[in-house]
Parts: C-alpha cells; structure tokens; sequence
C-alpha cells in the first residue's frame, strides 16, 4: 500500500474516533446527568461569577449540554442562549428547563460553537462549563471558538470556562486495563451494570481517546470480569490543553486574561492540580491599531 494510501486511512480512522468521541457520550442523556449528579463546585462559581459579571446583558454558553449550570443562571435570573451541537442535550435541558418554570428565560440553539450565531456585543458573559471546549480538537478550532466569543461579547465582558490541565502521568496508563470499576443501576431501564474506563493519548495530536464500556452485572457475590466484547462502548475524545498553550490562544483572540488557577476556590495551576479554570476580559475599548496608532512622527 502507498504511504499515501496509509496516510489516508489513519486519517480518516482519526476523524471517524473524534467524531464519535464527540457525540457518543451526549447520546443517553439520563445516564449523563446520572454520572454528574454530584458535581457543584463549578454550578456556585458559575452563579456568583455571573452575579457580578452579567447583571444586565445575557449569558450565551457554550456547550449547554442538560442544562446543569444553565438553570440554576436561569433560576437566579439571568436570561440565556443555551448552545450545543448535539440536539438530544439540549431537549434534555428543554425538559428539565420546562419543569422548574424557567422556558421564557433560556433560549436554545443547536450550532457549532466555532461559528456562533449571534450578532456582535450581544451578550455580557460567555461560559462553556466542564471541559465542553476540550472537544475542539486543533489549536485552530479553539482559536476560532475563542475569537468568535470575543466578537460577540460586549466590550468589558468575559469569557469563563474549566477544561482539564493535562495530567501527564495519568494519561500514559496502559491502555488495555479496565479502571475506576463501578456498579451501578441505569438510571432509566433499571438494568444493573458495571461502568469501566481506560484511555489511549496521542502525542501527536494531543487529544486523548477515553473508551468507557457498560456492562451486564455478574449474578450477585460474582467477581465482575470485563468480557471480551462489552454490553455498550462510549467513545469519548478529550483534547489536551497544556497552560501556555491556553494563554497564547487567548491573547490571540484579543482577550486579557484575568485569571487562570487550578480550581474554582482559586489555588494556583502545578503538580497534582486537575482542572484549569479562566477567566479572560474583551477589554473596554479596542488596542489602537494601524493608521491611528501613534508613530515617532507624532512624538512630541
Ligand atoms: C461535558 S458536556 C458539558 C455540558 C454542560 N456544560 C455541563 O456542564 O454539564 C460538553 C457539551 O459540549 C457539547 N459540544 C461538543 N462539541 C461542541 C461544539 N463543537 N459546539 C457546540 N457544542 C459542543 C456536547 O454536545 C456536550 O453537550
């Protein structure tokens, strides 16, 4: 086979995985909200940012998912454009934004969030909550997504968001184990299951290929041992953002980084610290550029 050939099929083998490790995890969106039922440290810091960062203007978030954090902005009462690519999650968010009362205040849109549609200036804030932005797989991508919500926030606004800080040991575990082994009962069909996880990292493009399996209990006082082929195998891509890298996008989209720390109660990024979490400002007025920028001519 020619190199080409070979080129071309480990390309298309890596669209087809980023494809899936896109959209596979958003599928069963009662399992989803299962799985992250106990995480709120990130849903009160959301909250008090927007309190004093979005008092007026609406809050567009980016990667909306079920609506964890964009009700309880809603509840508090900001209004919001809930945006995401996938529509099983954002119905979700419909429904669960529908129980609480809250359907005049946010307003779905199913797009991209590296072409959004909104017009300029048009909201306060911009969040995009739990690792949603690790699913741009190119420094290209999240300088597109970065750019385009400088374009869209009004002067002074900022943008907000949490992706994981690359775990350098973690993430060259072998491959072929089966980690953080838990049973448990499906949420909605009752079935009991055993949830596993391992993970392949691919220097070369960054982006770490997580594979969670699914499947069938053992009888009950049975050992679980992974069968050869499992119940159900979720593919999920996470691409890894290293800290400079980070500061370099921003600046290039033309934002000021206001605060970059390694959890949400503010303890500085290093060794052992897993999340990465942002606060970056479209400044008050634009840089002075060009023809009216001051040159020696004009120095006194
Ligand atoms: C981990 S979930 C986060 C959901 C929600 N923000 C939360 O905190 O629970 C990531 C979300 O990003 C969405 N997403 C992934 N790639 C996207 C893209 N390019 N544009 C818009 N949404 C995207 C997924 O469909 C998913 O709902």
């Amino acid at each position: 086979m020619s190199r080409g050939r070979k080129r071309t099929r480990h390309q298309a083998e890596h669209e087809r995985l980023l494809h899936r490790g896109t959209v596979d995890h958003y599928r069963d969106t009662a399992l989803y909200d299962f799985e992250y039922a106990d995480r709120d440290s990130d849903v009160s810091w959301y909250r008090a940012l927007a309190r004093v960062r979005a008092p007026s203007l609406p809050i567009l978030e980016l990667g909306a998912g079920t609506g964890r954090i964009t009700c309880p902005l809603a509840r508090d009462g900001h209004s919001l454009v809930a945006l995401d690519s996938m529509q099983s999650m954002l119905a979700a968010l419909r429904r669960r934004a529908k129980e609480e009362g809250l359907e005049g205040t946010i307003r779905t849109v199913v797009a991209d969030m590296r072409a959004l549609p909104l017009p300029d200036a048009s909201v306060g804030l911009v969040i995009s909550p739990f690792n949603a932005l690790m699913h741009l797989y190119t420094w290209q991508d999240l300088l597109t997504c970065f750019r385009e919500a400088a374009r869209v926030l009004a002067p002074g606004g900022a943008l907000a968001f949490d992706v994981e800080q690359p775990d350098l040991e973690w993430l060259t575990w072998d491959s072929d184990e089966r980690y953080a082994v838990t049973p448990f009962v499906h949420p909605e069909s009752g079935a009991r299951m055993v949830y596993s996880t391992n993970h392949r990292y691919d220097p070369e493009t960054q982006v770490c290929h997580i594979r969670i399996y699914y499947d069938d209990a053992p009888p009950p006082g049975r050992r679980f041992v992974a069968p050869p082929q499992p119940a159900k195998l979720v593919h999920l891509a996470h691409r890894q953002i290293f800290p400079e890298e980070l500061r370099m996008l921003v600046a290039m989209a033309g934002l000021e980084m206001e605060s970059h720390t390694g959890d949400f109660e503010g303890v500085a990024l290093g060794p052992g610290v897993q999340s990465q979490v942002v606060i970056a400002n479209k400044p008050r007025t634009d840089a002075v550029t060009g023809d009216d920028a001051p040159t020696s001519d004009d120095a006194p």
